[in-house]
């Protein structure tokens, strides 16, 4: 049996379908639910009561990185401290791209990689890219201009969809993925000016300093500005430009361009 934590989110959703519709054994796990509901149960990291593993062989471990390093670190180590206790066989978990380390939310992965060496448990690694739907967010055109201070960095974001893909291929078999640490970015790299060209946008990116200035009221949470201003500096910086990985080895079709879903992410919001 496989649980999806994380039910509700966007990437354990596309999980969880192509489960289904390959007839897999799975739940699925979140932190919302009030009860076991039928495939769904109640798993909520900051609770280690509701993290009961038992009779689960493979967990598909899905980072709740919305908080400080503290938060996220206690979450994820309850959930690893879950799974030597319940006898999970192998644990499979969505962390950042190799590139990404300078990102704010980075340390809170690495230290999850580190845990789940020293754990006893078979582990697989799923360095994801960033989303290019996330990218195709933050640079959202307002009238017509892009204000993201992405400079000229270019970045290999890829389709969540391909990471759902890559994700089964690994859930469908997971014992022949033990102790592999996939880098997952997108095939090509492209820059915001690129991405500003199909969507009949003007890129006029601002600098790290009007970006901050814009994002210190609310409704930001306080940990967030520093998360979302390190995402532009490390692609201005052209740390996420790397396409080298290792997506073709997980998926049996050809990937998703991220450039053409960041431009449907647009176009799909009426920007
Ligand atoms: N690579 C990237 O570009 C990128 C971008 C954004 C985020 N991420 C990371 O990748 C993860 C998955 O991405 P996504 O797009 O699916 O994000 P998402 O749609 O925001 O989903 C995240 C899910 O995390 C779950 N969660 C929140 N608090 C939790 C808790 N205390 N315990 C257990 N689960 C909790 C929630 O699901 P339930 O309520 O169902 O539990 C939530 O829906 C995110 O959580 C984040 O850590 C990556």
């Amino acid at each position: 049996m496989i649980l999806i934590t994380g039910g509700s989110g966007h990437l354990s959703s596309l999980v969880a379908a192509r489960m289904e519709r390959l007839g897999l054994d799975y739940v699925v796990g979140s932190h919302a639910a009030r009860s076991a509901d039928g495939r769904r149960r109640r798993i909520d990291f900051d609770d280690p009561a509701t993290l009961d593993f038992s009779g689960i062989d493979t967990l598909f471990m899905v980072s709740a990185g919305y908080g400080e390093d503290d938060v996220v670190i206690r979450r994820h180590d309850n959930v690893v401290s879950a799974a030597e206790t319940c006898g999970v066989r192998q644990l499979v978990y969505t962390s950042l791209i190799g590139g990404g380390d300078h990102l704010g939310f980075a340390l809170a992965h690495r230290w999850t990689e580190r845990r789940l060496r020293a754990s006893g448990l078979s582990w697989t690694i799923l360095r994801n890219g960033l989303y290019a739907e996330l990218i195709a967010a933050l640079a959202m055109p307002e009238n017509g201009v892009i204000r993201a201070p992405f400079g000229d960095g270019s970045i290999a974001a890829i389709a969540r969809e391909d990471l759902a893909d890559a994700a089964v291929t690994v859930l469908t078999n997971p014992a022949s993925h033990i102790g592999r640490i996939y880098e997952l970015p997108g095939r090509r790299a492209w820059p915001l000016s690129q991405f500003a060209r199909e969507i009949g946008a003007e890129y006029r990116p601002a600098s790290l300093e009007e970006a901050r200035r814009g994002l210190s009221s609310p409704p930001l949470l306080p940990f967030q500005p520093a998360m979302l201003m390190s995402i532009y500096s490390a692609v201005s910086a052209g740390f996420l430009a790397d396409t080298l990985g290792d997506l073709e080895q997980l998926l049996t079709t050809d990937p998703r361009d991220g450039l053409d879903v960041a431009c449907r992410a647009v176009a799909r919001s009426g920007g």
